[in-house]
């Protein structure tokens, strides 16, 4: 834990992490980790989108020790710091530090539908954060997106484009994570573009 918070307070000075004490952080990367495991089982392999400082990927790892954990992120610098991360951490093993746009990644074929769990934690609107996990999660698979406290709206017809079908919003009072079920591929043309799932979300 401690080895945590101090990978996390260097992330901060960086820029890699919001605001806020780290270790508030850290426990809600933490509980949202719990949420998913309790609503889905443990993941074999894992893909953290847009993980800047490490989260929610580095607490994944440290929770669930069989698990392949990949982080990927499209700024260099979180990139390079996360790597360090990892090699601190003693994850090397089984974590593999991506650079790049979701948008683009997600065409190729070694991370097309490769993962049975994508997370992502504050990137962007609903829409947005489940277009760009969309394309990376195994049919029978899932994503697991963080919500603002009090949740947020999920379009049942939008997510069902994107191959997913979302359940209902769950919450423990530190994290709020909505999951998606991958119940069908997602069409090929998806995600769309760099930058469109931001500019146009699909709902
Ligand atoms: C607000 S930060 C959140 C970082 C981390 N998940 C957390 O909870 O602290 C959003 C991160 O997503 C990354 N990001 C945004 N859009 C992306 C995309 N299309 N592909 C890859 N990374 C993206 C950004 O570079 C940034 O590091």
């Amino acid at each position: 834990v401690a080895e945590v918070d101090d990978v996390l307070a260097t992330a901060q000075e960086r820029g890699l992490l919001g605001p806020g004490p780290v270790d508030v952080q850290r426990r809600h990367a933490e509980a949202l980790v719990a949420l998913v495991e309790a609503a889905t089982g443990r993941p074999r392999q894992v893909l953290d989108i847009g993980t800047g400082g490490g989260l929610p990927g580095l607490v994944a790892a440290l929770a669930w020790p069989s698990a392949a954990v990949t982080l990927l992120d499209a700024r260099r610098r979180a990139v390079d710091f996360v790597r360090v991360a990892v090699e601190a951490l003693g994850l090397s093993s089984r974590c593999t530090v991506l650079h790049g746009r979701a948008e683009t990644l997600a065409h190729e074929p070694g991370h097309r539908e490769r993962y049975d769990l994508v997370l992502a934690r504050a990137v962007g609107r609903p829409a947005t954060a489940a277009e760009l996990c969309a394309g990376f999660a195994a049919v029978g698979g899932h994503c697991a997106v963080s919500e603002r406290p009090g949740g947020d709206t999920w379009d049942p017809v939008g997510c069902g484009r994107l191959g997913f079908v979302p359940r209902e919003s769950i919450g423990d009072g530190i994290a709020t994570v909505r999951v998606l079920d991958k119940v069908e591929a997602t069409p090929a043309e998806l995600p769309r573009r760099r930058g469109v799932p931001a500019k146009r979300p699909l709902f």
